[in-house]
């Protein structure tokens, strides 16, 4: 018990609190929806940032802190998302004083805040009194205060203290005119695997299959004595287990962290003006897999994610993939919500990104969609764990040689804000993503060098190469607007998502699936038909087996000639009007000369598949094929190698955000006069662009009659 507190006390507290927690999560008024941070007229259309820890420092300190932001044109910050102790002190006690003036202070210095609840980082009061509330990992291991994450996700006790302190905060600032938005914990990451959240996982089956018999039946469960009898027989395992139980553990999480998050949105919404967002930042690995962030994000206002590089240089085309991937959980505006002053402390090397290159990252992550760039952090505390990671100013309180780089990046945001209102990326182009997929190939690659990130990239980088927007899409998300739709790894297709990708093509869509496609259904069951399963009928074709490759095979067609490696697959076209439009060369005999890629027209459109992971240059060739058929139409002129082009497009204006991302100068013939926004001159027909340049152009409008 706490020193100096009579139990009765203690009682009335915690009493207290479930009162208060219950009533937050109570309420949720019905059709309200938060209107973006930049439809509110008071903050800017552009946001440059950082994560601050006013609790950390002495009050006396603040005011300077904020008038080095205001200086260095930064006009938001993240505050409070590991205050806990702070916030309160002591069961039932809370101090939010200090937040109020910290806030006033910010707004003092035309910051806008957004507020982070805090409950990635329990107080050492609430796990020690409530050890039920810590997590468990699949060793069986109890995690303990010292760290953070220390939680249990399931833990309905912790999700009322979440309630608690969530509503306190809402109640407090939640008509602050300062206060912009929420975001919820932080980078959802550790599940837990204690005999409570197993009961919660068996209930959560016996609720999605209704009966054991269906269960079994999905599963598959005859094969080795697997059977169970009773829902408290199904083990919790994140690895090693049926691929059907894998896969529903995967929905499991995610249905946990969305009722974990749902608890706080409540929390927040009973009290918070709707102009406030909502929101959680994913993490720095928005390619991470741990839950389905369209699932987690569909719950919230806004997307946003931690874009950090790590060790060495900025990978333009990953990075952009990444930027086009978070765009599409919400299919608009997002934040880069923490990325790296120069260098982390987590890298196995932790070098720092070149003088020039986070100015480059923070105009990609723009020209990619994101409409703020916060960086992490401030000011390191002088002790804890990340005392090594970068940060705009030193232990002395005074700038890093970062500083004046986003100070730089700031005054062009501000210049560039109003041009920039309402636009964002359109594309021809979709490339679709499912997490069913990526999860049912993960636990069991077959090829250990399968890696469905790079296989994304391989069909990606090519179309970016030729300057085409890209979104990237979860697999059932309207297609109509495409001319182009490729699939990369579809590995999971249920009949539902097969009408769905049918119905697309008969209305004149253009469908290029890739390796793999097909074979599994919803429970992570073999299709009974051989790949792409439902749509074998639409393809007029089918996969007749897959190979595992160990080395290249050659590959060569209409479409020219290269090489497979790593995934082979043996098409056979069973429809007349199908096309055969690559074979593979002599292999392992059963590939040779076999179909490597076949198409189909269908209804208005094209259904295609591609069956192997191909070479660069072919793969080349195949998009120029995809982009050709399909009639999508270029966006912008040729560009030099290393040069990348991003384009907005929104009330009436058309911008062309131009990066350098080489080593060398580089110089760009425009397809009209572009006026530079980021500088002083008249419009242009060429621009050159330094190593780590950016233009941000805009075309200029025709006189009346030309
Ligand atoms: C993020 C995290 C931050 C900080 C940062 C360091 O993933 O949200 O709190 O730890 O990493 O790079």
């Amino acid at each position: 018990m706490r020193k100096g507190r009579h139990p009765a006390c203690l009682l009335f507290h915690f009493a207290a609190r479930m009162f208060f927690a219950a009533a937050c999560l109570a309420v949720v008024a019905a059709g309200r929806t938060a209107a973006h941070a930049q439809e509110v007229p008071s903050v800017p259309d552009l946001l440059l940032g950082s994560a601050w820890y006013p609790e950390q420092w002495p009050e006396s300190r603040w005011d300077a802190d904020l008038a080095l932001m205001e200086a260095a044109h930064l006009n938001v910050v993240r505050v409070g998302e590991f205050a806990w102790s702070r916030m309160e002190p002591a069961e039932g006690q809370y101090d939010l004083d200090w937040l109020a003036r910290a806030i006033r202070l910010a707004e003092k210095h035309h910051i806008a805040v957004v507020i982070g609840t805090p409950t990635d980082a329990p107080p050492a009061w609430l796990t020690s009194k409530y050890p039920d509330t810590l997590r468990m990992d699949e060793n069986g291991h109890q995690a303990q205060h010292g760290g953070r994450r220390q939680f249990n996700y399931g833990s309905p006790r912790y999700r009322l203290f979440c309630a608690d302190i969530t509503g306190r905060l809402a109640q407090r600032f939640g008509h602050d005119t300062d206060v912009i938005g929420w975001q919820i914990g932080n980078e959802y990451t550790d599940e837990s695997f204690d005999p409570a959240t197993r009961a919660q996982f068996q209930q959560w089956l016996q609720r999605r299959y209704g009966t054991l018999d269906a269960l079994n039946q999905h599963w598959a469960t005859a094969y080795w004595s697997q059977t169970y009898d009773r829902w408290d027989e199904i083990p919790l395992v994140a690895t090693g287990g049926n691929p059907g139980l894998l896969l529903e553990h995967r929905h499991f999480v995610t249905d946990t962290w969305r009722s974990f998050q749902r608890v706080q949105i409540d929390a927040i919404r009973k009290w918070a003006d709707p102009r406030q967002f909502i929101t959680t930042n994913i993490g720095g690995l928005a390619w991470s897999d741990h839950f389905d962030h369209y699932e987690i994000t569909r719950d919230l206002d806004l997307a946003s994610w931690d874009d950090y590089v790590g060790q060495g240089q900025l990978d333009s085309i990953r990075n952009g993939a990444m930027h086009d991937f978070v765009r599409g959980w919400k299919r608009g505006p997002f934040w880069v919500m923490e990325t790296q002053p120069g260098s982390v402390n987590w890298a196995p090397i932790n070098t720092t990104l070149s003088r020039g290159e986070t100015r480059v990252m923070a105009w990609q992550a723009i020209g990619h969609g994101a409409n703020a760039v916060l960086y992490w952090q401030w000011r390191s505390a002088l002790n804890g764990q990340e005392q090594y990671h970068g940060t705009l100013v030193g232990p002395d309180g005074e700038p890093m040689p970062i500083y004046s780089e986003v100070s730089q990046i700031g005054s062009e945001f501000e210049r560039a804000a109003s041009a920039l209102r309402r636009t964002q990326p359109v594309a021809q182009v979709a490339i679709l993503e499912s997490y069913d997929s990526r999860w049912a190939i993960d636990f069991q690659p077959h090829n250990h060098n399968y890696d469905e990130l790079q296989v994304l990239l391989d069909w990606y980088r090519p179309l970016r190469e030729r300057g085409l927007t890209v979104d990237v899409l979860n697999a059932t998300a309207p297609l109509n607007d495409y001319k182009l739709v490729v699939a990369p790894g579809l590995n999971v297709l249920s009949p539902e998502l097969a009408t769905h990708l049918k119905a697309y093509v008969e209305q004149g869509g253009h469908l290029v699936l890739g390796p793999r496609s097909g074979m599994k259904d919803e429970y992570d069951s073999l299709n009974p038909q051989r790949q792409p399963g439902p749509l074998v009928p639409a393809l007029g074709g089918r996969v007749e087996q897959y190979y595992a490759l160990d080395g290249a095979v050659p590959v060569s067609g209409a479409l020219g000639s290269g090489a497979a490696t790593i995934w082979a697959e043996q098409l056979s076209t069973q429809a007349s009007d199908a096309r055969v439009l690559l074979r593979f060369g002599k292999s392992n005999g059963w590939l040779d000369d076999q179909p490597a890629m076949i198409t189909r027209p269908l209804g208005k459109g094209t259904v295609t598949y591609l069956g192997a992971i191909l070479d660069d240059l072919l793969m080349q060739n195949v998009t120029t094929w995809m982009i050709d058929g399909a009639r999508v139409q270029p966006e912008f002129v040729a560009l030099p190698e290393d040069v990348e082009v991003c384009r907005r497009v929104g009330s009436g204006r058309t911008i062309y955000i131009l990066l350098n991302h080489g080593a060398q100068p580089a110089s760009i013939t425009l397809p009209a006069p572009m006026r530079d926004l980021l500088v002083d001159h008249p419009p242009q027909t060429s621009v050159t662009l330094a190593s780590q340049g950016v233009a941000l152009l805009e075309e200029q409008a025709q006189p009346a009659g030309r």
